[in-house]
């Protein structure tokens, strides 16, 4: 029976280009929907950029452009990945369109106009207001010190210092990231989805309960949602409202009021296929009917590929969305691990240690990466590692060595002594091998199936060491130099030849490219499942064509070291370029010197200074402690009683400077950002404990 499937992988922010923790989601999903593909399915494959939220609105007003200029910037970036690694996505749209807004508004209007009851409700909830920026902050613009161990500039959530967790709330004084502004706690009606609601917590546990889910994944999610004796635990409802300034798609009849942007994000998936299926392309790949037509279908399976990271929005909020606004719901949902790299982690929003684009502007090979990733994926939510010794080793000694070092011999003597025919009979032998090779088919397709691509491989990889152990026992390049031997020679490179064409037909959905060049050098039709069981029989061949170089260890080196363009294509280092070059001997020039403040106060008439009296161990010539007198621009970040008797560092041969105020002898570090008031504040230095004033810093 033919699948007709829906798949998508997770919508992207529309904040900054593909790393490659994106690019394996896709390699997985583009190898699984191209195995579908082979075995006659009806795939439509969507993708989009998750176009709205806060951070990205900051963003774009932070690089000076509309949020819409923003993520068209970076949505048109987006192909070169795409066809770089041979991802093909039928079709590619925005959550800021105008099929997101239609679809989220309805699914939206369907859970609040429910006939047995609404479940969207409104609360009033206080939180942290910018009032300089005029907006309510989520709680990573909000920093302030720890309630615990007072460390400055903690986030509102945990303690990086002394790892303390807490509310934002608790930060004493809090601070906006935005403007530097002290938060003021404002109240305002927010709109919740009841997902607390009997009949959501009764369907989500029924649909988490079955085969939709990785078993893993299934556990997890039911412990969120069993309550325990007490009756506490269990789903909350969900705040899925943000007041304006907000980019993304207003509540209907609230104004003032829009979706937060992971409620919008999912409905992407329908707005990004009901786009394709307006533009006509769903018909081209064979499905005749409407969007809504094809979507209604119960018999349609609707796959969503994911990262770990976002299962909760998946696989609570996502189906509940849909089942109470009368609309299908996910088939599946098949969440993958996180990519490392050499046993590192990475960073959501930095990525790792390998871009993609410059993998592939060093001209590595896309189906190495294609290959190596997939022999790590299985149908597990585990962790992928890169190890770039491993990735050289795999890719040269399996796919390079096992599979096409034979195909190109074979072809040579083929072409030179046949003139490329094929024996079309290739004798006990070859046939016994041969179906050794056919006999793996079923088990390599239900792999692919299961997503258990590193099994798939590895049986692929056995039936290639068998190739090799035929090819060893029958030693084509001695038959070649044997009078009469001619005709033996044609069976066995015949049997190399339908070897690889078996193995490349189970290779395919991973090596689709290749795959392209070997069915033009074999002269066949694009190969498909049911190819493995037929044989070429007397087939003429063509030339071989080189198929794919080894992987040159060097290229693993140039892709691990820092770009050199790094400083113009990433935001400078605290908003400037790092100054040119000095040697040790203009270093040693400035002598630091660490300096107790022995008082500090403000200075009449100056909105920026603060008068600091400084002790650097030094002695007048009676022998009697000398001070000194600094004035420094720190009064927007200190209050004078917060620094006396605190440690900090100074310019001591700083030549006396004459001031409006008085003469400054010498000056304080402190570090801020080139944007200081962007990025709050100023930050005075302080010695780690132990330093005592007059020590040198070197
Ligand atoms: O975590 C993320 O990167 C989100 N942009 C994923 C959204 S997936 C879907 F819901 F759109
Ligand atoms: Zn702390």
């Amino acid at each position: 029976m033919t699948r007709k499937l829906f798949v998508t992988t997770a919508l992207p922010y529309a904040n900054a280009p593909f790393h490659i923790g994106h690019m394996m989601e896709y390699i997985q999903a583009d190898i699984w929907v191209r195995h579908q593909r082979m075995q006659g399915h009806e795939v439509h494959f969507v993708g989009a950029d998750d176009a709205h939220g806060a951070p990205i609105m900051i963003a774009a007003e932070k690089a000076g452009k509309t949020p819409q200029q923003f993520v068209a910037e970076i949505a048109a970036g987006r192909q070169q990945y795409l066809d770089g690694f041979h991802i093909a996505f039928d079709h590619w749209h925005s959550t800021d369109s105008p099929e997101n807004t239609v679809l989220a508004q309805d699914i939206y209007r369907k859970l609040r106009d429910r006939a047995d009851g609404s479940l969207i409700t409104t609360k009033t909830i206080e939180q942290f207001y910018d009032p300089v920026k005029g907006m309510f902050l989520p709680d990573r613009y909000i920093k302030g010190e720890c309630p615990k161990c007072g460390a400055k500039d903690q986030y509102g959530d945990s303690c990086e210092v002394c790892s303390a967790v807490y509310a934002p709330t608790d930060l004493k004084n809090p601070y906006s990231t935005l403007s530097g502004a002290t938060p003021v706690m404002k109240s305002s009606e927010h709109h919740f989805f009841k997902l607390s609601d009997p009949r959501c917590v009764e369907f989500l546990e029924q649909w988490t309960g079955g085969e939709r889910l990785q078993s893993e994944v299934g556990n997890k999610i039911r412990e969120w949602f069993t309550k325990d004796e007490q009756g506490a635990g269990g789903l909350s409802d969900w705040d899925i409202s943000r007041d304006a300034p907000y980019f993304g798609i207003e509540i209907p009849d609230a104004p003032g009021k829009y979706f937060y942007v992971w409620l919008d994000a999912p409905v992407g998936y329908l707005a990004s296929l009901k786009n394709y299926f307006d533009l006509g392309k769903a018909k081209a790949r064979g499905e005749p009917r409407s969007f809504d037509d094809f979507i209604a279908d119960p018999a349609v399976e609707q796959v969503h590929f994911i990262g770990k990271d976002i299962t909760y929005f998946h696989t609570l909020f996502w189906p509940a969305m849909l089942q109470f606004s009368g609309r299908k719901v996910p088939d599946r949902v098949y969440a993958h691990g996180f990519i490392t790299v050499s046993g590192e982690k990475m960073s959501k929003s930095r990525g790792t240690g390998i871009s993609p684009l410059k993998y592939l502007e060093l001209g590595m090979n896309a189906e190495w990466l294609r290959y190596y990733i997939a022999t790590k994926l299985s149908s597990k939510v585990e962790d992928v590692d890169f190890n770039p010794d491993d990735f050289v080793a795999r890719v040269n000694s399996d796919l390079v060595g096992k599979y096409i070092n034979n195909a190109s011999r074979a072809a040579g003597f083929l072409s030179k002594r046949f003139g490329g025919r094929l024996s079309g009979d290739v004798g006990v032998e070859g046939r016994v091998l041969l179906d050794h090779l056919r006999s793996g088919h079923a088990d390599i397709e239900r792999l692919y199936d299961e997503r258990d691509f590193g099994r798939a491989l590895r049986e692929i990889m056995l039936l290639a060491d068998r190739v090799n152990e035929y090819v060893d026992q029958n030693k084509p390049w001695e038959l070649a130099k044997k009078e009469g031997q001619d005709a033996v020679l044609q069976d066995v490179c015949t049997v190399c030849i339908e070897a690889f064409r078996l193995l490349t037909i189970y290779l395919k959905p991973v090596l689709p490219a290749l795959t392209t060049e070997v069915e033009a050098f074999l002269r066949i039709d694009p190969l498909v499942s049911t190819d493995a069981h037929r044989a070429l029989g007397a087939h003429t061949i063509g030339e071989y064509r080189h198929l794919m170089q080894r992987v040159d260890p060097k290229l693993l080196d140039a892709l691990f070291e820092p770009p050199a363009a790094a400083m113009v294509e990433h935001p400078k280092p605290g908003g400037e370029e790092i100054a040119p070059v000095i040697g040790i001997d203009d270093f040693v020039k400035i002598d630091l010197r660490i300096a107790k403040i022995i008082n500090c106060e403000h200075v009449t008439g100056s909105d920026k200074l603060l008068r600091l009296t400084l002790d650097v161990g030094e002695v007048d010539a009676t022998g009697q402690p000398r001070t000194r007198n600094v004035f420094s621009g720190i009064k927007s970040a200190y209050e004078p009683a917060n620094l006396i008797g605190k440690l900090t560092v100074m310019v001591a041969n700083l030549a006396p400077r004459k001031m409006k105020f008085g003469i400054s002898e010498g000056m304080v570090l402190a570090a801020s950002h080139a944007d200081e008031k962007t990025h709050a504040g100023i930050h005075v230095l302080e010695p780690w404990p132990g330093a005592t004033p007059g020590m040198r810093v070197r």
